[in-house]
């Protein structure tokens, strides 16, 4: 789908990717609804993007997508307003990095709140309009953790690879209606993320600096994948070629290898 003049709403915009999907939007699209907490950081980007481009539409919605009910109200406000989204960036998402075993209960909750069900329930509250009018494109951010389970991130592993899974058949439902599905696989960026993730008194977990990929090449990636129609993008060529070779890999050499380096 061509994103010149669509309706974009995008969880997560206060920070990181979501922040960045928004200024790259600006300029191209008619109205964005920019979903988050921190409504202070909402306002600030709304006030950024307008004094780039007046013309363009914006929404600010504070929102905690934990709550059911916030989550409903949001669908609501968009039928009042009669605003048909037809580009939904469902980025919001958080990470745990530690054992499950000692893992924070609510953390846990919220990892699979947000990350599993507000993706999916709201893509099931906009789906119908956007195959009523033949016009419009999920774009799932998932990460390249769902392409493995991943020991000391176990529960975000496997929420990704929901997403991974969910993604890849809601296209496959989805040919032929004018809707598109593509799910983005990042490998590590540098936002927000790794600062949310880390347990009390530890530092963020850091990957080696060649497989990081910038905020605004993971983004422009991801756009254009949304434009091409693509399946699944993963940015930068270091994580393509990793993320193949991983696909290849049998789970029983996994498995050897989490028990060679201490992970049972
Ligand atoms: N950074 C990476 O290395 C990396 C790699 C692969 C995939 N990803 C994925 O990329 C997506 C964006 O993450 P990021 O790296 O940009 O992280 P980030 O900088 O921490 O941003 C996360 C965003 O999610 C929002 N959010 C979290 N909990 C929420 C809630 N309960 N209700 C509403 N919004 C909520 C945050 O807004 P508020 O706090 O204002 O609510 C924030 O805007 C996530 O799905 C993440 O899993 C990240």
């Amino acid at each position: 789908m061509k994103l010149d003049g669509c309706f974009a709403l995008i969880t997560g915009a206060s920070a990181g990717l979501g922040r960045e999907f928004v200024r790259q939007l600006a300029g191209r699209a008619r109205g964005l609804v920019l979903v988050a907490r921190r409504g202070d950081r909402l306002n600030q980007l709304r006030d950024e993007v307008l004094a780039r481009d007046p013309n363009l539409l914006v929404h600010v919605r504070v929102v905690d997508l934990c709550d059911q009910a916030q989550r409903e109200q949001l669908t609501q406000w968009l039928e009042q307003e009669k605003i048909d989204v037809d580009l939904l960036i469902n980025n919001a998402g958080l990470g745990d990095y530690g054992s499950f075993a000692t893992s924070d209960l609510e953390r846990d909750d919220r990892i699979m709140q947000v990350n599993i069900v507000a993706l999916t329930s709201l893509t099931r509250a906009l789906l119908p309009q956007m195959i009523a009018r033949k016009r419009g494109t999920i774009l799932n951010v998932s990460s390249s953790a769902g392409f493995l389970p991943i020991p000391g991130m176990a529960l975000y592993a496997a929420s990704k690879a929901y997403v991974n899974c969910f993604s890849e058949a809601l296209r496959a439902e989805l040919r032929a209606t004018g809707v598109t599905v593509t799910a983005l696989c990042p490998g590590p960026v540098h936002t927000e993320f790794g600062d949310v993730a880390k347990r009390p008194g530890r530092e963020p977990e850091r990957g080696p600096g060649f497989v990081y990929v910038s905020i605004e090449r993971v983004v422009r990636a991801a756009l254009d994948g949304v434009e091409a129609d693509r399946p699944v993008v993963i940015p930068g060529a270091m994580m393509k070629l990793g993320m193949f070779l991983v696909r290849l890999t049998p789970m029983s050499i996994l498995r050897l290898a989490w028990r060679l380096s201490g992970n049972r």
